[in-house]
């Protein structure tokens, strides 16, 4: 019997393979190229804001909130990744809901964390969330905390337009037994609360003598819970503007203010998913890393450039950044993008990893 070659040893008998195949059994040298599969399928892709008006014009006047069939019942345009079947990312997902004047989106609440921010937003469109009204005008960004209740009212005059993010794909691929949802008994949830409340709650000022870390709903963790609270978009850019005249950008993303978790005051928002808004004045240096970026643009236009591909952005358009693609980012002038990414999922766990490409 000859010494058998390396190759050779990887070739199994006929019985070996029945008795693998037979009891769901695979070798470890045919699994591990498997591995990561579904994450690379993920890619670079762009959705043109003219496109996605045209189709939630057209989803608006086709499909009045009260006709869809029970479930979500929410009237919403979903980009899909040309390399996924249901989102943005394979993370992160993104929406983008319309509501008419007078018509309510109904009541309901689900495991899944959300956020809106308000691209055709008004002082009388409300999301209630937690038994108070949030109004959302322009660029507002307004916490939907996992189980809380939330409905959307619009007693304006004018169609509402705004972006769901949500960490639903995360949820349901890899924790589908949260995915836990209800409807409200009521369409509109009663308001239990004046405006202001629960932002009053997370300033200078806080209650003494409570306990925090109280997570709603049927979950149990260790993260500080996120609250019901509204990020006035003003506020924000002030934010922003003192960076730029005090301060030196990142190179990586520009001027870059994080919308922290009131209740710690710092990132992230939610536990799943991290939200910036970044001011851009020149071209970024090219750096990559593990985590997603999803992108709104909130002001100006130019490109991002993903693993040699110009992904061309102008204001409202949405873009996605995929695991692992060295890419930066070149403003014609002066832009602001809301950056989305699901790096506090990798930091959890101390595996989130950063580089810049060899030259
Ligand atoms: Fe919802
Ligand atoms: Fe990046």
């Amino acid at each position: 019997m000859g010494q058998k070659e390396p190759a050779e040893l990887l070739e199994l008998s006929t019985d070996t393979r029945d008795i693998l195949e037979s009891n769901r059994l695979r070798p470890l040298w045919e699994v591990q190229e498997d591995f990561g599969h579904v994450f690379d399928e993920m890619q670079a892709d762009i959705w043109k804001w003219e496109d996605i008006q045209a189709a939630i014009d057209g989803i608006e006047s086709d499909v009045p909130i009260a006709e869809l069939p029970p479930g979500f019942q929410r009237r919403v345009a979903v980009p899909i990744n040309a390399g996924l079947n249901t989102a943005v990312s394979n993370t992160i997902y993104v929406g983008i809901q319309t509501v008419s004047p007078g018509e309510t989106a109904p009541a309901h609440r689900h495991g899944a964390n959300a956020m809106r921010f308000a691209i055709d937003g008004h002082e009388d469109m409300k999301t209630v969330v937690a038994g108070e009204e949030f109004p959302m005008e322009d660029n507002d960004l307004i916490t939907t905390p996992q189980w809380e209740w939330h409905d959307h009212v619009n007693d304006s005059d004018e169609t509402a337009a705004w972006l769901d993010v949500l960490d639903l794909p995360l949820i349901l691929d890899s924790m589908s037994r949260s995915n836990v949802f209800e409807n409200h008994e009521l369409e509109r949830q009663p308001v239990t609360k004046t405006q202001g409340y629960w932002d009053s709650q997370y300033g200078r000022g806080r209650p003494a003598n409570e306990k925090s870390g109280d997570i709603p709903g049927p979950f149990q963790g260790t993260r500080e819970p996120t609250p019901p609270y509204r990020f006035g978009w003003d506020e924000m850019l002030e934010t922003l503007e003192q960076r730029v005249e005090n301060d030196d950008p990142d190179p990586h993303d520009g001027y870059s203010v994080a919308y922290v978790n009131p209740s710690t005051g710092r990132e992230p928002l939610f536990p799943t998913m991290s939200f910036r808004a970044q001011l851009l004045q020149e071209a970024t240096d090219p750096h990559f890393h593990n985590a997603v970026e999803v992108y709104f643009v909130v002001e100006g236009e130019g490109a991002t450039h993903v693993d040699g591909e110009a992904l061309e952005w102008a204001e409202r358009d949405i873009f996605v950044v995929p695991p692992d693609a060295p890419h930066h980012h070149d403003p014609d002038g002066e832009a602001v993008l809301l950056g989305m990414t699901d790096r506090p999922v990798f930091e959890a766990f101390n595996f989130y990893a950063e580089a810049t490409p060899a030259e």
